[in-house]
């Protein structure tokens, strides 16, 4: 009897041993994910569309299935595709746990905690509040699964390698959530996060360096050589300090420019989002971009 009671012995003292270890590693293990606030859908539908997420995410031009994976990117780094974010089990987000939905977003990392490529634009979702991510959580978690796996990255060489990024990240990643600017208004600070970290306007308005990071001193004073060669202007007080409030709104409601024009290509896209947005948070994107200090436009580059 003895000689049994005792390994038993041990071998429990063993487990209560190793139980232990698991407890006090645990909370670390998962300290970086934030709990889950309760998401709400409708509001979450509000964020997407605001951020644009269904153009990068869903082939338009192929016909191809709501949010079942993007059109080609083309970039100075390769070609990128938008990955497959419908509730697909295998191909898309419904095997993703909301503290993985939160740290892709929060910090650019996969599935796998494999780091993201920058052309998804963590470096400004980063910014966005927990709220906003739990509410996107729950809008996403209600599209419906298609099944077509996601394309796998034409990075050129050395971009093929993740973890390169590493090095990217240090330089230019500042995880968030965006902290209040002072000196703004409350509508000026709403719009700032609107613009900087749902609608991620300095992504495209300003100039990059050769590693593709935004050149933050001049930030938004147009990038004329974005992906897939979109020019987007200069929108410092130099670009649109000519335009009016009531210009500005007709623009981000309705994509009308004051010559009767409409806006195009990324920023098309961008408007389907914005004219879905409600008056009072228009006007507070238009009130941050306004508090931004003139700056010279980048120039275009030589013609080929
Ligand atoms: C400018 C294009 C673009 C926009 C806008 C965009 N994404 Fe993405 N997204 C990408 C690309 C490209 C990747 C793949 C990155 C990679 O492979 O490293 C990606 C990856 C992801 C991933 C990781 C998926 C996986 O399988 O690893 C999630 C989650 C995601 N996006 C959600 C969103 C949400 C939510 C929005 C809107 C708030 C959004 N994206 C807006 C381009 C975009
Ligand atoms: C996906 C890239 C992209 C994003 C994101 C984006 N824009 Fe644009 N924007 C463009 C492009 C490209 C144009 C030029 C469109 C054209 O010429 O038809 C443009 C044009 C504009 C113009 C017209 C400027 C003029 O002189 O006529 C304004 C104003 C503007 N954007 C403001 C914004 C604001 C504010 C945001 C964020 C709330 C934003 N954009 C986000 C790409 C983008």
């Amino acid at each position: 009897m003895r000689r049994q009671v005792i390994p038993a012995l041990r071998l429990s003292a063993v487990m209560l041993g190793a139980l232990a270890c698991a407890l006090i590693l645990k909370p670390q293990a998962t300290a970086a994910a934030a709990p889950e606030p309760h998401g709400d859908a409708k509001r979450g539908a509000y964020i997407f569309a605001a951020g644009d997420c269904e153009n990068c995410h869903t082939d338009k031009k192929a016909k191809g299935a709501f949010l079942a994976g993007g059109p080609p990117m083309n970039t100075d780094f390769g070609v990128f595709f938008a990955p497959n974010i419908t509730s697909d089990k295998k191909n898309g987000l419904g095997d993703w746990s909301y503290e993985e939905f939160h740290r892709a977003m929060r910090e650019g990392k996969g599935k796998g905690g494999e780091l993201l490529y920058p052309v998804f634009p963590y470096p400004s979702f980063t910014g966005m509040t927990d709220q906003d991510i739990a509410d996107l959580w729950a809008y996403l978690k209600t599209v419906p699964a298609v099944t077509q796996p996601s394309k796998p990255q034409k990075a050129k060489a050395p971009y093929g390698i993740r973890p390169l990024l590493t090095g990217w990240r240090v330089l230019y990643f500042h995880q968030g959530p965006l902290k209040p600017a002072p000196g703004l208004t409350a509508e000026q600070q709403r719009g700032r996060y609107l613009s900087e970290a749902v609608v991620h306007c300095q992504e495209c308005h300003s100039p990059r360096n050769g590693l593709g990071a935004i050149e933050a001193d001049k930030a938004y004073a147009g990038n004329p050589k974005g992906p897939d060669n979109q020019d987007a202007p200069n929108i410092t007080p130099t670009g649109i300090g000519k335009l009016t409030l009531a210009d500005l709104q007709e623009m981000l409601k309705t994509g009308m420019t004051p010559d009767g024009d409409y806006l195009g290509s990324g920023m098309g896209e961008v408007i389907e989002g914005t004219s879905k947005m409600t008056q009072a948070d228009r006007d507070a994107i238009i009130a941050y971009i306004r508090t931004i200090p003139a700056k010279p436009s980048t120039p275009k580059p030589p013609k080929k």
